[in-house]
């Protein structure tokens, strides 16, 4: 018979189907308090009971995640986030319009919030966000309560948008990956929270903040930056591979890895090596293939040049990720 999961040498399960059995072996393990990675539309995350602090304290470790940057609790519906969190009116209505979908709330917790006070980082805020993924709902409803879920890779680098990412970084760590396949939109959710009574844009991400605007019938506020950083966790530098990326560039220097979006420059043909975000400048696609390139480019070459993206639709987010994934490592 076949079985369900690869088995480690320690004989734990690894990659689990994304069927009924998977399913059930992923529930049992997150029940005992173990780490589950899921698919999501937007990028895999490292699951977790919301509501366990050990098991919470578990996903901060796995990650080497700084303990001030607090997780996004995923749910398995609105009624549920409202549970949680009170979510103002104008939060309700693009939850409402898009939920289940790419877009994280950040809301005021309620007073007796069951969600572990580590998993919003000590905040008096909780990110919520209900997943447009079957896998992931399915895993919220036979689960029954809340899932932390951020990115399931180290702090600091590239996301995960396939198992076989989860795996080649975090095998160890966790207890298993449900596979769900490669995710559909590549880039995380977009986050929206409310300072001085306006909706604001906290982190750019796979939702269009000008369809958020349309919805809401105003732009977003932008939160300046030299006040204090609202997502906590937009770090400088982040997504980051170990190469070095250049930006917005024209064609390859010698040395240097080529990331195209577009038609290519000759120069291409004898890069390092060579890949292509969207070879027909689809921002869409280039969005579901930035990270999976950027691993695959990490390595072959020491130095990455990328094609100029524009930031029409999902490219604003495209671009905030690699401008993040280009800033030098501090030393
Ligand atoms: O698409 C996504 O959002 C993915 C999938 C797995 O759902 N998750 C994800 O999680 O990107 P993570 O942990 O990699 O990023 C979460 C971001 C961090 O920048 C964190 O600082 C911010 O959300 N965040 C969490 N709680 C917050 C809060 N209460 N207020 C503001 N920002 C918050
Ligand atoms: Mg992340």
């Amino acid at each position: 018979m076949q079985s369900n999961a690869r088995q480690t040498p320690g004989g734990e399960p690894r990659r689990l189907n994304s069927d009924r059995d998977g399913l059930i072996e992923a529930v049992r393990l997150l029940r005992t308090g173990r780490l589950v990675a899921f698919p999501t539309e937007t990028v895999y995350g490292l699951g977790a009971d919301a509501c366990s602090p050990d098991a919470v304290a578990k996903v901060y470790a796995a990650k080497d995640r700084p303990s001030e940057n607090p997780l996004i609790v995923h749910v398995a519906s609105l009624a549920d986030a409202k549970a949680l969190a009170e979510i103002p009116e104008e939060l309700l209505h693009l939850a409402s319009r898009h939920w289940p979908g790419p877009i994280t709330l950040a809301v005021p917790r309620r007073q007796r919030c069951p969600v572990a006070s580590a998993a919003s980082a000590g905040l008096s805020t909780l990110a919520l966000r209900m997943p447009d993924h079957p896998v992931a709902l399915d895993l919220l409803e036979s689960y029954g309560g809340p899932l932390v879920g951020p990115s399931a890779n180290p702090s600091g680098g590239v996301s995960p948008t396939h198992a076989d990412h989860v795996l080649a970084d975090l095998d160890g760590r966790i207890d298993a990956v449900l596979d769900g396949g490669p995710c559909a939109l590549g880039i995380e959710s977009t986050i929206v929270g409310v300072e001085d009574g306006a909706p604001t844009l906290l982190r750019s991400g796979a939702l269009d903040a000008a369809v958020l605007a349309a919805a809401l019938g105003q732009e977003l506020r932008i939160p300046s930056p030299s006040t204090r950083p609202l997502a906590p966790g937009s770090y400088p530098r982040h997504y980051a591979p170990n190469a070095a990326l250049r930006l917005d560039a024209a064609a390859p220097r010698p040395e240097e890895a080529w990331l195209g979006f577009g038609p290519d420059p000759p120069e291409a043909d004898s890069a390092v090596a060579h890949a292509s975000l969207s070879p027909t400048g689809n921002i869409e696609e280039a969005a579901r293939n930035l990270y999976a390139c950027l691993r695959g480019l990490d390595t072959k070459a020491d130095r990455i040049a990328v094609a100029f993206i524009p930031a029409n639709g999902a490219g604003a987010a495209v671009r905030d990720r690699l401008r993040r994934a280009s800033v030098p490592e501090a030393s």
